[in-house]
């Protein structure tokens, strides 16, 4: 999923933001993560790292108001290569921000996998994918993901990731609210409440779907989250219920939430659904869903 360009003694690389199409989550696991089956695929939104020598391991953020501090996954897996290769290295690392955090959009994970890949080749550690996406897993369930192509399901915890060839042409609309759901607190209320989703759509039986028209995907947009996520937003905006009424037919929660997303034929419906919802003050993106073929690096505004 990452593009990756080398120039100028520096490393960028484009990190794209996913969707889960669907998220069955299958148990509870005694370590206390939950054993998951989703289909997942990329979208053309993406944050741009780019990372430069430094004396020093230093993160700098543009765009948007994250933290840059230790716990910031980016800085986690930059430490975790070091110490995967023994390193003492350091790095400027300037994060251009543009995939909203904590709504379920990968923003994050992509970030670090990005992080991972222009590490490896800027400190010369000559670590291969998979060797990158295992270093990945220790830094968060959905990391190893960005390693793989543009469609995959992941199972496990999420780092187990098969990837898929499909081929479909959908836009897609991309829908946030003010709110941001974390995702500790929505497995939490997955706990508490059961499963009460639909489930009972395989891997297999959705990609039978998807030379389809993008309207019947209604039927396999399943995530298992959304009871728990809908249950403590406690009243907040309701981003599902205004895109179907935008007109949005195909709608799905990405991830543990806060974003949803509506699949569309054209893009030309994309953008009027998104145009309604902005006026109700949803935060949107217009992107296009990659699959193998498609998958070719946008220049986001
Ligand atoms: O792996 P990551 O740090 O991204 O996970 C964040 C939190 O989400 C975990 O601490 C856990 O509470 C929850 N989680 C889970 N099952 C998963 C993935 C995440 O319970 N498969």
């Amino acid at each position: 999923m990452l593009h990756i360009n080398s120039a100028g003694g520096g490393v960028t690389v484009q990190a794209p933001a996913k969707i889960n199409l669907t998220l069955r989550v299958l148990a509870r696991r005694p370590d206390g993560y939950h054993a998951l089956e989703s289909v997942v695929a990329g979208v053309s939104l993406y944050d741009g790292l780019r990372v430069e020598p430094d004396g020093d391991l230093r993160l700098v953020c543009r765009g948007m108001d994250v933290p840059t501090g230790a716990d910031n996954l980016v800085l986690k897996a930059a430490r975790a290569l070091r110490e995967r290769c023994g390193l003492k290295a350091g790095a400027r690392l300037v994060l251009e921000k543009r995939i909203p955090p904590g709504r379920g959009l990968g923003g994050g994970s992509s970030d670090a996998a990005a992080a991972l890949v222009a590490l490896n080749d800027l400190w010369g550690c000559g670590l291969g994918r998979p060797a990158l996406a295992a270093v990945g897993a220790s830094v968060g369930s959905d990391v190893p993901l960005f390693f793989g192509p543009s469609m995959a399901v992941m199972r496990g915890r999420g780092e187990e990731v098969e990837p898929l060839e499909a081929r479909f042409g959908w836009h897609v609309v991309l829908a946030w609210p003010a709110y941001t759901m974390p995702t500790v607190d929505v497995y939490g209320a997955y706990d508490r409440l059961g499963n009460q989703g639909g489930g009972g759509v395989t891997a297999t039986a959705i990609l039978e779907h998807l030379a389809g028209p993008a309207r019947d995907a209604a039927s396999f947009l399943v995530n298992d989250l959304e009871w728990a996520a809908d249950s403590i937003r406690d009243g907040r905006f309701d981003v599902r219920a205004c895109l179907l009424e935008a007109g949005a037919e195909a709608v799905g929660m990405t991830g543990s939430g806060s974003a949803y997303f509506a699949v569309a034929d054209t893009e030309a419906e994309a953008r009027n659904w998104a145009d309604a919802v902005e006026a109700a003050g949803v935060k949107t993106y217009v992107a296009v869903l990659h699959s193998e073929g498609t998958d070719r690096q946008e220049n986001p505004t």
